[in-house]
C-alpha cells in the first residue's frame, strides 16, 4: 500500500521530530494536538531544527522549505481523517492513548494503518480498543528523532504482514532503519536502557557516586555519548519513571523496582531539561549536578 499522508498525533518532543523527518522525506504530515500553543512550538523548532541540517550542509534550503511547506496543523482529531498512516505521539499514558484512539477510529478511511510511538504500553491492548488491531502496530522513535538511525517496530498479536511490511518501508523512506521487536512490556531498547538508568539512580541514592562520578565513569568507560543520569533528564525522568513501572508491572519481577530517588524526583516535579531542573539545573550554563 501506499503512504502519502501521514498524521502525527501530539506536538511535543517525539511529534515534531516526527513530523520533521516524514516531511523531509516527501510525506504530506498534518500534525495535531489539543494545543494551538505547542502546535506552534512544535512548527518553530521544527524550523529551527532544520536550519541546523542546513548549516551543516546535511539539507539544501530548498529541501527546507519544501519540508516545511509540506507540514500543517490542526486542533480537530477528525481532520486526520483522510490520511494514510497515523502515528499517535501523546502523552505515555494508556487512558490518553485510548481515549485519543476510540476519538479517532470513526473519521478513518478503511485503509489507514494506525500506529503508536509508545515506548513501553502493550501494542496489543492499545489495537484492541480500536476497530482495525490487524492495522495497528507499535512505530517508535527515538529522541531526537531527525538524528536517531533506530525506528523499533512492534507488531502486536494480531498485526498483519502487509501492514508490517508497509512500515517497514515507511521506515526505509524516512532513511531510518527498523529493528523488529515482539510486543512485550518496553520492547528492546527500553527493556535495556531503563534498568541501566534506574541502576545509575540506585548508584547515586546509595552513594556510590556522584551525578558527575557516574556519567563521566559510563561516558569516558564506556563510550557513551552522554551519561545515564544525563541521558535520563534528556528522555524525561517521568517518562523513564513510567517506562519502569510498566516494567515492573508487566514482568512482576523485582529486578525492576524504580529506584525510590527516581520517584523523588518526579514528585518534586524535577522532570529533567524540559522543567529545567533534574539531575541537572538547566538554569546554568553550564548545567550543575543537583546532588
Ligand atoms: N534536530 C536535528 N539535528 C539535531 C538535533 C535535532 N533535534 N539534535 C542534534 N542534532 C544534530 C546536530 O546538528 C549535530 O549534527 P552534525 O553531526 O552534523 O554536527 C549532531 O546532531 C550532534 O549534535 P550536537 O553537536 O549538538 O551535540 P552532541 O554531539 O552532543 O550530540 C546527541 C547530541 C545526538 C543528542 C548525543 O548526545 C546522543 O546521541 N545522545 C544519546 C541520545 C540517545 O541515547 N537517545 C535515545 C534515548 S532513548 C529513546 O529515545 C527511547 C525512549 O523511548 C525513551
Amino acid at each position: 500500500m501506499e503512504i502519502r499522508k501521514v498524521g502525527v498525533i501530539g506536538a511535543g518532543q517525539m511529534g515534531n521530530g516526527i513530523a520533521h523527518v516524514f516531511a523531509l522525506a516527501g510525506y504530506e504530515v498534518l500534525m495535531n494536538d489539543i494545543s494551538r500553543d505547542a502546535l506552534d512550538q512544535a512548527l518553530t523548532l521544527i524550523d529551527a531544527n532544520l536550519d541546523r541540517q542546513v548549516s551543516r550542509e546535511k539539507i539544501s534550503a530548498e529541501d527546507k522549505a519544501a519540508a516545511l511547506a509540506r507540514i500543517t496543523t490542526t486542533l480537530k482529531l477528525a481532520d486526520l481523517g483522510p490520511t494514510d498512516l497515523v502515528i499517535e505521539a501523546a502523552t505515555e499514558r494508556e487512558t490518553v492513548k485510548a481515549a485519543i484512539f476510540e476519538d479517532l477510529v470513526p473519521h478513518l478511511e478503511p485503509h489507514t494503518i494506525l500506529t503508536s510511538n509508545t515506548s513501553s504500553i502493550s501494542i496489543t491492548r492499545l489495537a484492541s480498543r480500536t476497530d482495525r488491531p490487524e492495522k495497528f502496530m507499535g512505530f517508535h522513535f527515538m529522541n531526537p528523532v531527525p538524528v536517531m538511525q533506530l525506528v523499533e517496530l512492534i507488531r502486536g498479536i494480531a498485526t498483519d504482514e502487509a501492514t508490517y511490511q508497509t512500515c517497514l518501508g515507511v521506515v526505509e523512506r524516512i532513511g531510518k532503519t527498523a529493528s523488529s521487536s515482539e510486543d512485550f512490556p518496553a520492547f528492546i531498547v527500553n527493556r535495556i536502557l531503563m534498568p541501566m538508568i534506574n541502576e545509575a539512580v540506585y548508584t547515586l541514592y546509595e552513594g556510590v557516586g556522584s551525578v558527575s562520578s557516574i556519567d563521566s565513569a559510563m561516558k569516558l568507560g564506556t563510550n557513551h555519548p552522554m551519561g545515564p543520569l544525563e541521558l535520563a533528564d534528556f528522555i524525561g525522568l517521568d517518562t523513564c519513571l513510567a517506562i519502569m513501572n510498566v516494567l515492573h508491572e508487566g514482568l512482576a519481577d523485582t529486578k525492576y523496582r524504580p529506584c525510590p530517588l527516581l520517584t523523588k524526583y518526579v514528585e518534586a516535579g524535577w522532570l529533567g531539561r524540559k522543567t529545567d531542573r533534574g539531575f541537572y539545573d538547566y538554569r546554568q550554563d553550564p548545567p550543575v549536578p543537583t546532588r
